[in-house]
């Protein structure tokens, strides 16, 4: 099993190309903002629970998406390995996610972290707030503060995936195929 993290701020293509390269490399594609989503569209008492802290974009409790990770890792079978979508967020999730996966005799294999301008983010998810009905991309200030977000509680982890010599920037601007070229030769130097 080879286990990857696709990292980038909000907009900077996470979810658009997992869904590429897991089909591409038989990974499961491991989504948490994708679950809790569906929590909140199946009407569940978590998802009423979680819906105000992500319409703010701010970050649900650590353990609530372990949880869900856990869960589902233990429910796949038969593929290549895991491509974790932001999950995780925070250094608590990172080593979190390192205990439940060296349990099982796995790690994680690589980081591929998307860069993009911060313009471009905000331009990507304006954009998408047309179709995606996605409350946290209606308002500006929720765009900015996920942004904000992400530099405070996120983005430390790079410097500890880095010091463990997993870290993999690559270039996120340009179209959705050259960013998927990109990332598609990463992932062929492990597979
Ligand atoms: P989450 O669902 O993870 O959202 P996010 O990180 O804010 O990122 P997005 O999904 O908005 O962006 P993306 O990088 O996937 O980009 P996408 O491919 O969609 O989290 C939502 C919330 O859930 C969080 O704020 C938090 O509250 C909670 N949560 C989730 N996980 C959590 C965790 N682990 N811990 C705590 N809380 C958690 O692309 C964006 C748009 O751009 C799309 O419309 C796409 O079509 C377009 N696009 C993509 N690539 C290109 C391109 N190359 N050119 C032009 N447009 C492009
Ligand atoms: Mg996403």
């Amino acid at each position: 099993m080879i286990n990857f993290l696709i990292f980038g701020p909000p907009g900077s293509g996470k979810g658009t190309q997992s869904v590429k390269l897991a089909g591409k490399f038989n990974l499961r594609h491991l989504s948490t903002g994708d679950m809790l989503r569906a929590e909140i569209t199946a009407g569940t008492e978590l998802g009423g629970k979680m819906s105000s802290i992500m319409s703010k974009g701010e970050l649900v409790p650590d353990e609530v998406v372990i949880e869900m990770i856990a869960a589902k890792i233990d429910s796949t079978k038969g593929v290549a390995g895991f491509l974790f979508d932001g999950f995780p967020r925070t250094v608590a999730q990172t080593e979190e996610l390192e205990k439940m996966l060296n349990a099982r005799g796995m790690k994680i294999d690589s980081m591929l972290v998307l860069d993009v301008d911060h313009d471009e983010l905000v331009k990507r998810l304006i954009a998408r707030a047309e179709q995606s009905g996605r409350p946290d991309d209606k308002d500006p200030v929720v765009i900015e503060n996920r942004i904000d977000v992400y530099k405070a509680k996120t983005e430390p982890i790079i410097d500890y995936c880095r010091k463990q010599g997993i870290y993999q920037p690559v270039n996120g601007m340009g179209t959705i195929d050259e960013i998927f070229g990109r990332l598609s030769r990463e992932m062929k130097k492990l597979i």
